[in-house]
């Protein structure tokens, strides 16, 4: 994948990541152009802050398609419009299937809150404190066919303190999820960054460990 210009966004949710995105494009610290916010969900605030930034919006609620492949396949359209050269999943809860893995492949990234590969799927804060975990934190990683499965590119680290539960743990790891998607993004757009066959080669060699988002706000090898 080449530096990165213009990139769509797919959400759930709320839509934390995707306004951290858009207040660091208007705040001149990322250049980058969000064509196109899509949700699966057709109340979802977050795509509200796309509106009032004047991004064009989309809903298409898996809810309405019969068949998991039709929703991948219309999605997959959605998805096309405006040529991305990034998806940045930010919050989408749901699981993509080929129709979208295909063309896609190794240009779409997940956000997903637990320190890869430990805790892929869902209730990672609870599981993290559960297993006992002193550190907990998020990950930034390329979509491929397995579940929270693809390769690693970044993360984020912060204690588990005493007297977390999975409310605090989540409420604090939140901020930092929004520096690590911001850093992410911004390293992308100015570095080539492939997937390849499961291994990330960054400007042309490859990436053993993910990168660590650091104090200053931005990502450092380990
Ligand atoms: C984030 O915690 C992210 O790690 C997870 O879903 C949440 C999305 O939050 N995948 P938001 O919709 O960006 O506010």
């Amino acid at each position: 994948m080449k530096p990165v210009r213009r990139a769509s966004v797919l959400i759930s949710g709320t839509g934390s990541n995707l306004q951290a995105l858009i207040d660091a494009i208007f705040e001149g610290r990322l250049e980058l152009e969000i064509l196109h916010v899509i949700s699966n969900v057709a109340d979802a605030p977050g795509l509200q802050r796309a509106e009032q930034a004047g991004i064009r919006t989309s809903i298409l609620e898996h809810g309405r398609f019969a068949k998991r492949d039709d929703f991948d396949a219309a999605l997959a359209l959605l998805m096309s419009v405006g040529k991305p050269d990034l998806v940045i999943l930010a919050g989408f809860m749901r699981i993509i299937g080929e129709a979208v893995l295909i063309p896609f492949e190794g240009r779409m990234i997940n956000l997903h809150p637990a320190l890869l590969p430990k805790f892929r799927g869902v209730d990672t804060y609870q599981r993290a404190l559960d297993a006992g975990e002193n550190i907990h934190g998020a990950s930034i990683h390329f979509v491929t066919a397995e579940l929270d499965g693809g390769p690693v590119i970044s993360q984020v680290e912060i204690p588990v303190e005493q007297g977390d539960d999975a409310e605090r743990l989540a409420a604090r790891l939140g901020p930092r999820e929004h520096e690590l998607v911001v850093a992410t993004v911004e390293f992308l757009t100015r570095h080539a960054v492939e997937c390849d066959d499961g291994t990330l080669i960054v400007d042309g060699k490859s990436l053993d460990t993910p990168y660590l988002l650091q104090a200053d706000g931005a990502l450092h090898a380990r």
